[in-house]
């Protein structure tokens, strides 16, 4: 399905970049048996269909949901995480896939709750970072593109549901209101 959005990755950019990122997780996760990915829904269900068919370890998968709460949700900022994960973390090598990371609200809380399974190792693969937003200092060990202050749609991504089976990244211009961006899914 092709769009009129302006675009900002297209689908063989993403492809290219989605396998030197399986690349270089197969590479540092070689001599570990017991990896579980974990991926946060639904925005990253796209990306992570892509990365494990490039990886060249075996991998779990697993999924866990995260919705803000509150006044204001989404620029308030308290995040619940629904992890109803069916495997035990403990001792395992957890790699957490994400879509986007944004102010990292999202990930500052998942980090927190997935440490309390007392996994071997903890890190982030996302497929797109705007570090320009932060407002907690989290960090992903695996970066696709470091992407400016935009509201992307396309490849697993929404704006209201919207958007997500566009095979590029686009963005939305004019942005939507600020209160909506992160939705948390
Ligand atoms: P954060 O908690 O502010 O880092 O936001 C993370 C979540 O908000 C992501 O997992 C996305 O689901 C959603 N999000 C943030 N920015 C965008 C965007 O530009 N497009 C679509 N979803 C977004
Ligand atoms: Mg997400």
């Amino acid at each position: 399905m092709t769009s009129t959005l302006p675009r900002l990755l297209a689908a063989e950019e993403i492809r290219r970049r989605v396998g030197e990122l399986a690349s270089e997780i197969s590479r540092d996760y070689a001599d570990r048996p017991d990896v579980l990915l974990v991926g946060v829904l639904q925005g990253a269900s796209v990306f992570l269909a892509d990365l494990i068919r490039s990886l060249a370890i075996p991998v779990s998968l697993d999924f866990v949901r995260a919705s803000s709460y509150g006044p204001a949700a989404a620029s308030s900022g308290r995040v619940a995480i629904r992890a109803d994960l069916e495997t035990p973390l403990a001792g395992r090598d957890v790699l957490i896939v994400e879509d986007v990371v944004d102010t990292g609200r999202t990930l500052d809380r998942l980090l927190e709750r997935l440490a309390e399974g007392r996994p071997a190792s903890l890190n982030v693969c996302t497929l797109l970072d705007k570090p320009s937003r932060r407002v907690l200092p989290v960090r992903a060990r695996y970066v696709g593109f470091e992407i400016p202050d935009v509201f992307v749609v396309g490849y697993g991504m929404d704006y209201n549901e919207r958007y997500r089976q566009l095979p590029d990244v686009h963005y939305l211009d004019p942005p939507p209101p600020q209160d909506s961006w992160n939705t948390n899914d």
